[in-house]
C-alpha cells in the first residue's frame, strides 16, 4: 500500500466548466458565449485556432455545450455525489454570458446572478468550497463579434466589470478564485483561449502577444479588486502546465525545451512577478513585435500579483532540435511534443507521465516560491458499461493513484500545495475534441457522442476508489 501524508485541510476534490457541463445554453437571459459555436467533429479544429464564418450556430452541425451534460438543471443531484465522495471543494467556473450576456452591459443579469448563488449555497451545505474560474473558455460572442474579442483594449474594462460583479456579490461565499484558465492556451488555440479569430492577412503573433498582454492587466485587475472587496480570498493565475523535457542531452535541445516552457511560464511569470521578463522583451523584438500598452500598466501588474499558481497537469512534454525527431511530432495533444519513448499514452495519445508531475510541481514551486493548487488532473478515456451496469475504470484509478503518489512526493520535496480537483468527476464535453467519449469521471453520465442518451448519472468503481482517498486524506490509495 502507498502511503502519502496530505496537510490537514488540503483541498480534495473535483473540477467543472460551465462550458463543458452547464448547457441550458440560452436559459435565465443567458447569452451566447464562444463555445457555443464549437461544432463537434472535423470542423471543431479550425474554429479552436481561430476560423469561424459565423457568429450564429450552424444548421446540419451539432454544438455539445448547448445542452452539455445539463448541470445547469442537474446540480443538485451532481453535488449530493460530490458531497458523498466526501469532496472539500469543487471548482466551477462562471459562464461571463449568464451574468453580462452581450459582455458589455451596465447592469448584470440577475437570473444568472442567482444561478450561481444557487450553486454555491448548494455545495456549502454540504462544507464544499467553491473554487471559481473566472473566464474558463468562453467568452461573451458579442464581445467577439462587435470587438474582436481580446485584441482590443476595452475587453479590459469590460472584464473588470464582470469581476468586481462577482466579487461583489459572492464575497460571503467564494474564497478561492483563478481568473484564466489556463491563460497560455491563447497561444494554442486562440479562439477556445480568448475568442480570436483570424482574418486572411492577419499578424498572428502579434494580435496573440497583444490579447496576452490585455489579459494580463485584466487579470491584474481582477486581483486586486478581489483583495480589496474579500480580503480574506486567495486568487491565482491558472496555467496549462507539463515540463519539457529536452529529447537529449544535446545543450541546443536542453536550451530547446528551457525556451518551450517559457514559451508558458511567460504569462504566470507576469501574474506571479508582475513583470515581463527579460526573455520575453527579447522574443518580441526578435519577432518585430510591439505590445502596446498603456500609462500605468506596468504599475498594475505589479500590483496585481497573485497569490498562489492554479496548475492543470495531465502529462509532460518533450522538445528537440534534430529534424529526423522533430518529423515525430505527436498530434495527440493541442500542445505539440515529441514523442517520449519512455512514456505511454492515453486513448487520446497524452503522454502518461506520473513522474513529470512530481517534477512540474517542483519546477513551479522553485521557480514561484507560492502555493501551488493542482487544479486539474486526470485521465481521458473510454468506459464501457457492462451487462450488469457496472463501470470497472481501473486504468483510470491506477492513472490517479499514481499521479497522487507523486504529488505526495512533491510534498515531501517541500512543496507547498493546497489540493487537487482532478479534472471531470463527472463526465462531461471534451473541450479539445467536444466528444463525451473522453471520460475523466467518477461518475458516468449517459449520453454519447451525438448527444443521445437519458443524462443518467451512475458510479464508476473509480467513484468508491476516490471517496476512500479523500476519507484517508490520501494516505490510502490503494
Ligand atoms: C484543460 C481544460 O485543457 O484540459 C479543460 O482546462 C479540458 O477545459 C481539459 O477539458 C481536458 O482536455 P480535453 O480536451 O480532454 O477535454
Amino acid at each position: 500500500m502507498m502511503m502519502t501524508k496530505f496537510p490537514e485541510g488540503f483541498l480534495w476534490g473535483g473540477a467543472i466548466a460551465a462550458n463543458q457541463a452547464e448547457g441550458g445554453y440560452l436559459e435565465g437571459g443567458k447569452g451566447l458565449t464562444t463555445v457555443d459555436l464549437m461544432p463537434t467533429g472535423k470542423n471543431r479544429w479550425n474554429v479552436a485556432i481561430g476560423y469561424l464564418d459565423t457568429f450564429k450556430p450552424v444548421q446540419g452541425e451539432y454544438y455539445p455545450a448547448h445542452e452539455a451534460i445539463d448541470f445547469y438543471h442537474r446540480y443538485k443531484e451532481d453535488i449530493a455525489l460530490f458531497a458523498e465522495m466526501g469532496f472539500k471543494a469543487l471548482r466551477v467556473s462562471i459562464s461571463w454570458a449568464r451574468i453580462f450576456p452581450n459582455g458589455d452591459e451596465e447592469q448584470p443579469n440577475e437570473a444568472g446572478l442567482k444561478f450561481y448563488d444557487d450553486v454555491f449555497d448548494e455545495l456549502l451545505k454540504y462544507g464544499i468550497q467553491p473554487v471559481v474560474t473566472i473566464a474558463h473558455f468562453d467568452v461573451p460572442v458579442h464581445l467577439v463579434e462587435t470587438y474582436g474579442s481580446w485584441r482590443s483594449r476595452k475587453l479590459v474594462a469590460f472584464f473588470e466589470t464582470y469581476a468586481t460583479t462577482i466579487f461583489k456579490r459572492y464575497k460571503d461565499k467564494v474564497k478561492y478564485w483563478m481568473t484564466f484558465n489556463e491563460i497560455n492556451m491563447l497561444l494554442h488555440l486562440p479562439y477556445v483561449g480568448a475568442g480570436l479569430v483570424f482574418k486572411e492577412g492577419d499578424h498572428k503573433k502579434q494580435i496573440q502577444y497583444q490579447a496576452a498582454h490585455h489579459q494580463l492587466v485584466a487579470s491584474a485587475l481582477a486581483v486586486k479588486a478581489c483583495h480589496e472587496i474579500i480580503p480574506d480570498a486567495m486568487i491565482g493565475c491558472m496555467l496549462a502546465g507539463g515540463a519539457t523535457y529536452p529529447y537529449t542531452c544535446n545543450p541546443d535541445d536542453v536550451f530547446a525545451a528551457m525556451e518551450k516552457d517559457r514559451e508558458s511560464y511567460f504569462f504566470i511569470d507576469v501574474q506571479s512577478r508582475g513583470e515581463y521578463p527579460g526573455y520575453a522583451k527579447r522574443f518580441f523584438r526578435d519577432n518585430n513585435l510591439t505590445i502596446e500598452m498603456e500609462a500605468g500598466d506596468v504599475e498594475l501588474l505589479k500590483e496585481g500579483t497573485i497569490d498562489y499558481i492554479g496548475f492543470s497537469y495531465y502529462g509532460s512534454r518533450a522538445t528537440s532540435t534534430d529534424p529526423e525527431i522533430l518529423k515525430q511530432i505527436s498530434s495527440g495533444n493541442v500542445f505539440a511534443s515529441v514523442e517520449n519513448p519512455y512514456l505511454e499514452k492515453s486513448e487520446w495519445g497524452w503522454p502518461i507521465d506520473a513522474k513529470g508531475f512530481r517534477f512540474t510541481c517542483n519546477q513551479l514551486y522553485d521557480r514561484y516560491q507560492k502555493p501551488l493548487f493542482v487544479v486539474e488532473n486526470g485521465l481521458g478515456a473510454v468506459d464501457e458499461v457492462t451487462a450488469n451496469g457496472e463501470i470497472i475504470d481501473d486504468y483510470r484509478i491506477d492513472y490517479l493513484k499514481k499521479h497522487i503518489a507523486a504529488m505526495g512526493e512533491a510534498l515531501e520535496d517541500g512543496v507547498e500545495l493546497l489540493g487537487y480537483t482532478s479534472w471531470g468527476p463527472i463526465d462531461l464535453v471534451s473541450a479539445s475534441t467536444g466528444e463525451m467519449k473522453k471520460r475523466y469521471g467518477y461518475i458516468y453520465v449517459d449520453k454519447d457522442n451525438e448527444g443521445n442518451g437519458t443524462l443518467k448519472r451512475m458510479k464508476k468503481k473509480s467513484f468508491y476508489w476516490y471517496k476512500q482517498v479523500i476519507e484517508s486524506n490520501g494516505e490510502n490509495l490503494d
